[in-house]
Formats: structure tokens, C-alpha cells, sequence
């Protein structure tokens, strides 16, 4: 960073914002192999906090790489650019007020630790979406793992690049059940967060 730079504090802070929200800003921060679920589960758990009234926003690799990070591959390097700059941006989500819900496949435990250091302990809150690789595999939404089976494209996550297992995860999702994971997951919340239906 340029040693010329200074950080201008704002006027309005994060506190009123979240307050004027009505709500405590956090990251849900989904991890989990390509085909786990995470964004399905990410847009159900978004669908509803909205309906109870929450200001959220959702983040999602597959968007993500259309545009802020259109420039970034699948090797190594990329990938923890990727998960950095997405850092950034839920940092700046949540000095907004919002609730931001992340699904990404961020597989390295270095890159997730990053992020989750950005944050108040309250603040971030990590799902691993534990879907087994067989799994996986064998929905293949996209057609990805044949793919990469045929070694069409390289670096896939789970078959020629590794996925390290969260190891301290807030929450572990293994059930395929769609509403017993947001219930639950909504469950939690309100404990932590002080969530009440409004
Ligand atoms: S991450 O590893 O950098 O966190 P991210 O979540 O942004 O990945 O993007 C993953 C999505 O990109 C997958 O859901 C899949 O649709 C697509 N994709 C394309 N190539 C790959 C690859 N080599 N490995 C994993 N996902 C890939």
C-alpha cells in the first residue's frame, strides 16, 4: 500500500447505517465443492430473511467471475485473488448495514481464515456445505466434473486441485434437506444476531 494514503474516516458510520436497517450486519460465508448446494442453499436462506425483512445481499462465484472478477482463472493464484478481493467487497457490504450471504468454493483454509479476520468475531460466520464428492460428481449441474474427468478443463476443485476441509466451521451442513438447512441455519442466527421476525 501507498505510504502517500490516508484513511478518511466517514461521517455517517456502520453503526447507524446497520441501525437505520434495523439489523446487525454479518458474512454467511458458504464453502463447499462445486455442485454442493451452496448457492442454492445461499439463495433460499436469502429469499428468506427478505421476506422477513432484512437487507441482505448475496454473492456468488459463478457471478462474481462475470464481472469484478472476469480476469481471474482456476489456478492457484487466482483463487486466492478471488476469494481477497471478495474479502473486500463483504467488508464493504457490511459497513453498509447488510447482511451478505457468500457462496463460494474457496478452497483453501488460508484464504477463508483471511477473510474471516476482516471481521468482528460476530460478524462472520462460516457453512461448510459438506456434499461429498460422489455426490457431487453425480448431479454435475453444469456438466463440470465430465469435464474434468475428460481433462477438458484443468484445476477442477475436488479432482486435480484440492479442497481443504473447514475446520472449525459455525455451521456444518450435511443434510440435503433444503428447508431443515435454512431453518436451522436461521435458527442460529437469531441466537447469535439477535434476529427477531419483524
Ligand atoms: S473459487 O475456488 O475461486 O472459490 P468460485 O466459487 O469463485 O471458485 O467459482 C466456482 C465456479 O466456477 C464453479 O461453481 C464452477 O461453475 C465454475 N468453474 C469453472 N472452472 C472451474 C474449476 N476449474 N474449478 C472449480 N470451479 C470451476
Amino acid at each position: 500500500m501507498d505510504k502517500n494514503l490516508t484513511w478518511h474516516a466517514t461521517k455517517v458510520t456502520q453503526q447507524e447505517r446497520s441501525k437505520l436497517k434495523g439489523q446487525k450486519p454479518c458474512v454467511l460465508w458458504l464453502t463447499g465443492l462445486s455442485g454442493s448446494g451452496k448457492s442454492t442453499l445461499a439463495n433460499a436462506l436469502e429469499q428468506r430473511l427478505f421476506s422477513m425483512g432484512y437487507h441482505t445481499y448475496l454473492l456468488d462465484g459463478d457471478n462474481v467471475r462475470h464481472g469484478l472478477n472476469k480476469d481471474l482463472g482456476f489456478d492457484e493464484d487466482s483463487r486466492v485473488e478471488n476469494i481477497r478481493r471478495i474479502g473486500e467487497v463483504c467488508k464493504l457490504f457490511v459497513d453498509a448495514g447488510l447482511i451478505v450471504l457468500c457462496a463460494f468454493i474457496s478452497p483453501f483454509e488460508r484464504e477463508r481464515k483471511m477473510v474471516r479476520d476482516l471481521f468482528e468475531k460476530e460478524e462472520f460466520i462460516e457453512v461448510f456445505v459438506d456434499t461429498p464428492l460422489e455426490l457431487c460428481e453425480k448431479r454435475d449441474p453444469k456438466g463440470l466434473y465430465k469435464k474434468a474427468r475428460n481433462g477438458e478443463i484443468k484445476n477442477f476443485t475436488g479432482i486435480d486441485s484440492p479442497y481443504e476441509t473447514p475446520e472449525n466451521p459455525e455451521i456444518h451442513i450435511i443434510s440435503a434437506d433444503l428447508e431443515e438447512n435454512v431453518d436451522m441455519i436461521l435458527r442460529l442466527l437469531s441466537e447469535k444476531l439477535e434476529f427477531r421476525n419483524r
